[in-house]
């Protein structure tokens, strides 16, 4: 049996809102295998996002260990944390973060160049142009963030993180602004990807019928991660 992509071991991060010191998230002990598909609920405030930014490096535990896609944390550096996600994770934001100035192609596009991939241009063209026509975008290359709605804007989010083929795919509430059919269509695709790359999925969500198609649910709550599988509040 294949490590898991993702190990924590009670991880614990604790933030400061002023002089107020806050524990954010407590003994997280989380493991998910490759192409494994864990969804995440709980309230708003709980911990959630805060989970997927240590999972991501963009946030460093406090204390415990972290191991991702074989690949410790605790002790990296910014510039190190930066390769390591660009080769190895793919993260889609609850508020997308796309780059204004750039089509939807070079936006996708982009994931490719800054992995340094040994891709000729027209190569790494073809390759975002082929994700975005996975999303349903196909006919939206050329325009910019401004000319796409909120739900077309969160797919070139979707084919972005999807266009390397990552171990770990952390997606922040991806069907939140998504009408039924397009959400349902970015999650086929998120499943897609678990099976057909052994991609391990982290996915928060508030909406309780996509939690139940994921491998296993865990329920946030005050920062403690537990298995759920009662009817679940959001
Ligand atoms: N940089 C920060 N400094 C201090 N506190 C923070 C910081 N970021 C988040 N928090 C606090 O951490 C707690 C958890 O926030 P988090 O964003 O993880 O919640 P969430 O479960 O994702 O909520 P939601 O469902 O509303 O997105 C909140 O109480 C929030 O106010
Ligand atoms: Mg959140």
């Amino acid at each position: 049996m294949d490590s898991p992509v993702v190990q924590t071991q009670r991880m614990n991060l604790h933030l400061r809102s002023g002089k107020t010191p806050l524990h954010i998230l407590k003994d997280i002990d989380l493991s998910i295998a490759a192409g494994e598909v864990v969804a995440v609920i709980g309230p708003s405030g709980s911990g959630k996002t805060s989970l997927l930014m240590v999972l991501g490096g963009l946030e460093s535990a406090t204390d415990g260990s972290v191991i991702v896609a074989g690949t410790n944390l605790s002790g990296m550096g910014e510039d190190e944390l930066a390769v390591f996600r660009r080769q190895h994770l793919g993260i889609l934001f609850q508020n997308f973060h796309l780059i204004p100035s750039m089509t939807a192609l070079e936006n996708v596009a982009l994931t490719l160049e800054i992995a340094e991939s040994k891709q000729l241009p027209r190569e790494i063209t073809a390759q975002a142009a082929s994700a975005l026509q996975a999303v349903g975008l196909g006919q939206r290359l050329d325009h910019r963030p401004s000319a796409l709605s909120g739900g077309e804007q969160q797919r070139v989010g979707l084919a972005r993180a999807i266009v390397m083929r990552p171990k770990l795919l952390l997606a922040d509430e991806p069907t939140g602004n998504l009408d039924q059919d397009t959400g349902a269509r970015v999650i086929d695709m998120m499943f897609g990807l678990a099976r057909d790359n052994n991609t391990a999925v982290f996915l928060i969500t508030h909406d309780p019928a996509l939690a139940a198609r994921a491998d296993r649910v865990l329920f946030m709550n005050h920062g403690q991660l537990t298995s759920s599988n009662a009817s679940v509040p959001v």
